[in-house]
């Protein structure tokens, strides 16, 4: 059994068909590329496994459970985990305490709640270990705007892992980062991956993705092109193809 299994979902959004009959597995301790043009219905079938958007046809199963009608709230509970393309940081709090707010949500229904009752000084310290991990411990009392996106984005990183996920989904975590930045933090992403924790890799940096992912699964205009072996998906003509109809459109 897979530990995330899609099925044959489809999201349509007024006249847009941006996910068509898609299916899609990921395996335990596994890190799965997932790449497409723009518009492809990445980030869509994200929300969907995220549970932020229904499907209005297919199933979403995780850990053998069917999930397809769960809130996102108990599916952080059953282990998954979104770090977001477009990053929507607290702005009046530190990165710290944003990453604080995650790691008590964790325990709690309502993160609020979490954030005001539980035990602060130990999110915090958990919050402070995930932002040096990430590598942004040296601006941990920073605010949001005060710091480049880069760093936005690896603290998004941090927020997701502080919900300590089975799985971990990342919506292009090296978009805004430089060519080393974006290096070590793929470096890093592939370290994530474990025994009890699997990661699927949203990105436009296809060179890196196919140098940490063993695997990449692709998606054109909502739907599934092919999933297969880095080198393969690499070599294929239809991916060229795939891409050369996005410079042409
Ligand atoms: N909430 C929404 N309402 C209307 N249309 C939407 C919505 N979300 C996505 N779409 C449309 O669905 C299609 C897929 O969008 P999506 O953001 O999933 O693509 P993507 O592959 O993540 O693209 P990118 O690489 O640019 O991030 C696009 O045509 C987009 O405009
Ligand atoms: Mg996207």
């Amino acid at each position: 059994m897979s530990l995330l299994e899609v099925q044959n979902v489809s999201i349509r959004f007024g006249g847009v068909d941006a996910v068509r009959g898609v299916s899609l597995a990921v395996e335990e301790q596994q890190l799965l590329g997932f790449i497409g043009p723009n518009g492809a219905g990445k980030t869509t079938m994200m929300r969907i496994i995220m549970g932020m958007v229904r499907p209005q046809q297919g199933s979403v199963e995780f850990r053998g459970k069917d999930i397809t009608q769960w809130s996102v709230q108990h599916r952080v509970q059953l282990g998954l985990a979104l770090a977001q393309q477009i990053v929507k940081p607290l702005h009046s709090l530190t990165l710290l305490d944003n990453v604080a707010l995650a790691a008590g949500a964790r325990h709690m229904r309502n993160p609020l709640q979490a954030f005001l009752n539980v035990d602060r000084s130990e999110a915090r310290d958990q919050a402070r270990n995930l932002l040096d991990f990430v590598g942004i411990g040296n601006v941990n009392n920073a605010f949001p705007s005060e710091v480049p996106l880069g760093f936005i984005k690896r603290m998004e990183v941090a927020r997701a892992l502080a919900l300590e996920p089975g799985l971990l989904l990342l919506d292009e975590p090296l978009a805004g980062l430089n060519q080393t930045e974006a290096r070590d933090l793929a470096d890093l992403i592939a370290s994530l991956v474990t025994p009890s924790r699997s990661v699927l890799l949203i990105e436009h940096n296809i060179g890196e993705v196919a140098r940490i992912c063993s695997e990449i699964y692709v998606q054109e205009n909502g739907q599934r092109l092919m999933q297969d072996k880095a080198e393969r998906v690499m070599a294929s003509a239809a991916l060229r193809q795939a891409y050369l109809g996005e410079h042409k459109a």
